[in-house]
């Protein structure tokens, strides 16, 4: 298969201009990009992000505003690119190029998105590209504790999605996001997206209810976000997750997944 790359990709240098704790282990981070953008990112897109000194990683794009030249992503400090990422102070300058991977804008007029951990960052953008209203958008938003959880449901609300919350402790439900999302009736949303670690996504294809379009959102390693290196391949599908995805429907993620 030929691999067509695009011309908006592009390499900007981008300097840190705000750096928030929302929970125990999620970080937004506020960038503010030093050229002009060719094309706004659609969600949900990417970037590979290149933090001086380390190495260059893909992160999801959380937020973005043309206006003002500004992006956002969501950091959960899991490793040494991204300890030293969340410890960085404002006014420190990194790279990035993008925007990469497929958009995809679900059709119909009621959502509900489906966050696991720091799977929330494409939905937050997803809430600010579709003008989100309470009305509109739902988002179920799960980590094990209290404390993971954070200000997330008020930046959600502040974004126009109208939250609900799953974890051991006190949030709208108690136990896991699965738990969670088999109470929820379904019936009234034309689409839904789920965005979360490897083990939830495979955990809830079993529970999945077909009468509703369905949309996943993969993690897979990413070295190049170009098509050129062939690392995100995904296994029984025979295609590449930087360049097809990150977001798959039922079927295909099915496969990835048998
Ligand atoms: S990360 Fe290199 S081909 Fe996808």
């Amino acid at each position: 298969m030929k691999t067509i790359l695009s011309p908006s990709i592009k390499y900007y240098s981008i300097k840190l201009i705000n750096n928030n704790k929302l929970s125990l282990n999620l970080y937004l981070l506020d960038f503010k990009i030093l050229d002009n953008i060719i094309t706004e990112p659609k969600p949900p897109q990417f970037i590979m992000l290149w933090v001086p000194g380390y190495e260059a990683i893909p992160m999801s794009v959380a937020g973005f505003n043309s206006e003002d030249n500004t992006l956002s992503i969501l950091v959960k400090p899991v490793g040494p690119t991204t300890r030293r990422l969340v410890s960085m102070s404002c006014g420190s300058y990194l790279g990035m190029y993008g925007f990469l991977g497929r958009e995809h804008i679900p059709h119909g007029n009621k959502f509900l998105f489906v966050a696991g951990g720091s799977g929330l960052a494409p939905i937050l953008y997803y809430l600010k590209y579709l003008g989100c209203t309470p009305d509109k958008c739902h988002v179920l938003f799960g980590c094990w504790r209290r404390e993971e959880i954070g200000d997330a449901p008020r930046l959600i609300s502040k974004l126009g999605g109208k939250p609900y919350t799953a974890c051991f402790g006190e949030c709208d439900y108690q136990g896991t996001i699965l738990d969670a999302y088999t109470k929820i009736n379904l019936g009234e949303y034309d689409a839904i997206i789920v965005s979360g670690p490897p083990e939830m996504i495979g955990n809830m294809l079993n529970k999945v209810n077909n009468n509703v379009n369905h949309y996943f959102i993969l993690e897979e390693t990413i070295k190049c976000g170009l098509g050129l290196c062939g690392k995100c391949t995904l296994r029984n599908l025979g295609r590449l997750l930087c360049i097809d995805g990150p977001l798959f429907n039922y079927e295909d993620t099915l496969r990835v997944y048998s």
